[in-house]
């Protein structure tokens, strides 16, 4: 089993980035208790990270047969973009979306995902915990 998670533009400056919103947690934070959580179930993953629309659209291509799971947080992306939203359809891999805020909580123009309707469930508002959240929730993806 393999997850594949992408973080979209401005969260590698998690951390230093509205705090009072993200946290304090930085995506290196992250990515180091992921891959602990990764060995001790014995799942590979990949953690990747770009600031470029295109670049994810790409890892989404490349995830086709490859990844078992997509985990994403499309940061602003979310509400912007249905070029990701066909690559999610185009790939055929589950795909769980997240965030670190309550998207639904915040203004208006982030309530809208465009991408929502094409993952299998969405994880929003439990900060650094969305992320662990969603790989617990891959792992019941792959157990169902
Ligand atoms: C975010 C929420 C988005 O609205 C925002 O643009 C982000 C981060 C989150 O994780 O809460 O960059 O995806």
């Amino acid at each position: 089993m393999k997850i594949l998670f992408l973080n979209g533009p401005n969260l590698n400056l998690l951390g230093q980035r509205q705090p009072e919103i993200y946290g304090r947690t930085t995506l290196a934070d992250i990515e180091g208790r992921l891959r602990e959580k990764a060995t001790q179930a014995g799942v590979e993953m990949d953690f990747r990270q770009t600031n470029i629309e295109g670049e994810l659209v790409t890892w989404i291509q490349e995830a086709r047969r490859k990844s078992s799971v997509i985990v994403i947080n499309a940061a602003a992306y979310t509400h912007t973009s249905i070029a990701l939203r066909d690559a999610i359809t185009a790939a055929e891999v589950p795909t769980i979306e997240i965030h670190l805020s309550n998207i639904h909580a915040r203004e208006e123009f982030r309530h809208q995902s465009l991408i929502a309707a094409v993952c299998r469930g969405q994880i929003a508002g439990f900060g650094a915990g969305s992320y662990y959240l969603a790989f617990d929730a891959a792992l019941l993806l792959q157990a169902t």
